[in-house]
């Protein structure tokens, strides 16, 4: 399977500068995208339907929401429903990103609930997942992604298309900090992840992609990339930049 080279954007960006760097970006990759390579970019909503535009005739790119809530409709105000997501154009989703567990409150069942509710709403779904700083200075980061993967997979059917689910490894304080976790906590967490995958699901578990997330940059991605079980990146702060994301996807 392709690596997935993801850029959420978070809370940036008007529509017109999503346009502008999806287009940028297009231009910058038009063959030069590596075959074994998918984009996907991850706006935030105001700008997934001009994105998608944008993205249309690019070759190996795909479009991706950060949230949603896990109901085909109805009086949830301020939400938004996974049908409503894959109408703008949408292929993939996020659930659980550490700002939403830690920032927003989302919890473990939460967090369930959504990837599989996006999965029988047509949605590749990525769980991520991650351990705090004093999780991991206590010890307790194979608890910590026990816990997580064990409720954000929990309704998942044992034959998911491997396509259709990630996991992406991002270890909270490398989000945004600059910090990145160096390769052998990488190598380590991800083989964690991979042996809970196997458990779970068999050998489809040997095929569903991890992504790590946590301050990949131009300068890091292609050693990141080059671990065993790293099959792509969750990229924030470094994808906003056309020029900074092509290098990410090219490393
Ligand atoms: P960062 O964010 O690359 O800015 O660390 C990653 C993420 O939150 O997905």
């Amino acid at each position: 399977m392709k690596k997935l080279m993801a850029a959420n954007w978070k809370m940036y960006k008007l529509q017109g500068e999503a346009a502008t760097t999806a287009a940028d970006l297009a231009a910058r990759l038009a063959g030069k995208l590596p075959a074994d390579r998918e984009v996907l970019l991850i706006p935030p909503y105001t700008a997934l339907c001009g994105v998608a535009g944008v993205i249309a005739q690019a070759a190996g790119f795909a479009l991706g929401a950060q949230n949603f809530y896990p109901s085909k409709q109805g009086a949830f105000t301020g939400e938004i429903a996974p049908e409503m997501l894959t109408d703008a154009g949408c292929r993939y989703a996020l659930a659980g990103h550490s700002e939403r567990r830690h920032i927003l409150g989302e919890d473990d069942a939460m967090v369930g609930r959504k990837v599989a509710f996006g999965l029988t709403s047509g949605l590749s779904m990525i769980l991520c997942v991650g351990e705090k700083v004093e999780e991991r200075q206590a010890g307790e980061l194979e608890a910590v992604l026990e816990r997580q993967l064990t409720a954000g997979l929990a309704e998942v059917p044992d034959d998911v298309a491997p396509e259709a689910l990630a996991v992406a490894y991002e270890p909270v304080w490398a989000i945004g900090t600059g910090l990145t976790a160096g390769p052998e906590e990488v190598a380590g967490a991800h083989a964690a992840v991979r042996g809970f995958l196997v458990r779970r699901f068999g050998v489809v578990g040997e095929k569903i992609r991890i992504l790590y997330g946590g301050s990949v940059k131009p300068g890091n991605a292609g050693q990141i990339l080059g671990i065993d079980n790293v099959d792509g990146v969750l990229v924030g702060g470094a994808s906003l930049d056309a020029e900074s994301f092509a290098a990410i996807v090219t490393a």
